[in-house]
């Protein structure tokens, strides 16, 4: 048995963000997220278009893949299905060579692909999540996908949503940001977790428990732009 050295996440918050629901609240008004959209996040943006546009047939978003390995094995596990990994460092990217033929590896910044993703009115069959970064400090709270202005994009383009974590409170707020669009998930361990991704597979063999959440979001109204 491998055995790691992974410390659990630690964090100055003991429960979910007093703020997270008034965030989400803010943020899900649309007011204010005028950021523009980076050009070469538009060009990567365009490279998945042409990508997907010519392969029929559903498509997964595995939203900060890093090394691109849970998009490689998620090709694998579902090969009906294109998978399309996105990650915004090049470094960890570098390091996948080869992928299967149904998947893409992508490198652009999350916060412009979704946005531009929901405004072509994209819809993913499943969008995983695994283990984004935990931002655990409590002034970091709109770092968190939950709490961060984007969050409205990654409802609108819909699908399953899988999220995992070695922090339950990230989960937990992930949970209480749904709730408020009116989707009831809840929050369990993951009891033999199956090592899809590396962050997974070093918590786990650190002994630390692993969080997820999984909802289906195909039901909710499309959003109005
Ligand atoms: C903790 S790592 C997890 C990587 C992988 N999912 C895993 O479990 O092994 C978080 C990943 O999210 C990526 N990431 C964070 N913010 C991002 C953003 N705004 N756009 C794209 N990728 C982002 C990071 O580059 C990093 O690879």
């Amino acid at each position: 048995m491998s055995h790691g050295n992974s410390r659990p996440v630690s964090s100055n918050q003991s429960g979910p963000h007093e703020d997270l629901v008034a965030t989400v609240v803010r943020f899900r008004a649309g007011t204010e997220f005028r950021k523009p959209i980076a050009s070469f996040n538009r060009v990567a943006f365009a490279q998945a278009a042409d990508w997907l546009n010519a392969r029929p047939g559903p498509w997964i978003l595995d939203a900060g893949c890093g090394t691109g390995d849970s998009t490689c094995r998620l090709a694998e596990r579902f090969p009906d299905c294109s998978v399309l990994g996105v990650d915004r460092s090049e470094h960890r990217l570098s390091r996948k060579h080869s992928v299967p033929d149904n998947a893409m590896l992508l490198r652009a910044d999350l916060v412009d692909f979704w946005r531009l993703a929901a405004a072509a009115r994209w819809q993913p069959k499943q969008h995983y999540l695994l283990y984004p970064n935990p931002y655990p400090r409590r002034q970091q709270l709109k770092q968190r996908w939950p709490a961060h202005p984007v969050f409205p994009a990654i409802m609108q383009l819909g699908g399953h949503l899988e999220c995992r974590s070695n922090w339950p409170i990230y989960v937990q707020e992930m949970a209480l940001a749904l709730a408020h669009y009116g989707v009831a998930a809840e929050v369990s361990q993951l009891d033999a977790p199956e090592g899809l991704t590396p962050f997974e597979r070093k918590y786990h063999a650190s002994g630390q428990p692993l969080w997820r959440l999984s909802v289906d979001l195909n039901h909710l109204e499309p959003a109005v732009n």
